[in-house]
């Protein structure tokens, strides 16, 4: 038997490391997938196979994971032995992982991984709650990356909008599907690595940094009500404003620069998306703008039209 998951990608409107903070952040979920297919296997063995490599666990050796040396296929390893362990189940798992995201540029690949290998591990046993699938995903992230919000699995599995913030997370119901155009700077970041530096720039600078969690908080606030009167001049202002925020707090790039400049030509707005350092950056569009656009950033980089996911997670 085989139990298959899938679970979409995500691009942060607003918000993004100010979530880590409290602050409210504004996702949707993109129509790019990770799809997660898992079956009992008679070794006693957890195995995970995926484009970006192959990790093995022998649970008659040892169940502990300091000894992976891949830290990002340690949630896998880690939802699939603490699911064999609930069911006292004594045969093991593969879990073949495909994914139409790259890693590591701001898409949210690993919390779609996450979320779909959960679905997919917990599903061989019996369905879960959306809710509860997200709780073991989290909680899976956060053995290898404790301050993760928590905002990238929330929206991976409940696709659309979302406003998200450690507090709870509303749904926006907002059918007009925001056409954005993402283009990858091809730099691959570590979000580890910048929620790091973010926090130390905090550190360094606390006062500052609080006034700029209230402005940021706002300006979501703004961007809550552009989006439900659709006003996309305000919604590309509102974008620029949270790029300059992002440019203070260290997590864009002079290739990233280059991109926003060049996409705000043409755009409404355009802003790093996710954790930046690289990565990729977002650029609000409607049919009166968007092949001028696509043609400026084209030539510097790679880039395509996004559709809003509405399904979010499928198992
Ligand atoms: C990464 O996609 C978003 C960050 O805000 C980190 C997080 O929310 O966990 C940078």
């Amino acid at each position: 038997m085989k139990s298959v998951a899938s679970a979409p990608g995500k691009v942060i409107l607003f918000g993004e490391h100010f979530v880590v903070y409290g602050v409210k952040a504004i996702l949707c979920a993109i129509d790019k997938r990770i799809t997660a297919t898992s079956q009992f296997i008679d070794e006693r063995k957890i195995r995970v196979r995926s484009e970006i490599g192959n990790v093995e666990l022998d649970l008659d050796i040892s169940t502990n994971l300091d000894s992976i040396p891949s830290k990002i296929m340690k949630p896998f390893l880690h939802i699939a032995k603490e699911t064999l362990k609930d069911h006292d189940e004594k045969r093991g798992i593969e879990i073949y992982l495909e994914s139409e995201i790259p890693a590591g540029i701001g898409l949210g690949s690993s919390s779609a991984a996450c979320v779909a290998t959960t679905a997919s591990v917990t599903g061989l046993f019996e369905k879960k709650s959306k809710e509860e699938i997200l709780k073991k995903s989290i909680e899976s992230e956060r053995i290898i990356f404790e301050d993760v919000s928590g905002a990238d699995s929330s929206i991976s599995t409940y696709g659309g909008m979302i406003a998200y913030s450690k507090d709870g997370i509303e749904r926006i119901e907002s059918r007009n599907n925001l056409s954005l155009i993402i283009a990858n700077s091809k730099q691959i970041h570590s979000t580890r690595e910048l929620v790091l530096k973010v926090r130390e720039f905090k550190n360094n600078n606390e006062r500052l940094f609080a006034q700029m969690c209230e402005q940021e908080s706002k300006l979501v606030e703004n961007a809550l009500s552009s989006i439900k009167e659709t006003n996309l001049k305000n919604l590309g202002l509102l974008m620029r404003q949270n790029q300059q925020m992002l440019e203070k707090i260290n997590v864009s790039t002079d290739k990233l620069d280059q991109l926003v400049k060049e996409a705000s030509k043409t755009s409404y707005g355009a802003k790093i998306t996710g954790a930046g350092g690289g990565g990729c950056i977002i650029s609000l569009v409607d049919e009166s703008n968007v092949s001028d656009t696509l043609d400026n950033l084209k030539k510097i980089s790679d880039c395509f039209v996004s559709k809003i996911d509405f399904k979010g997670l499928s198992y």
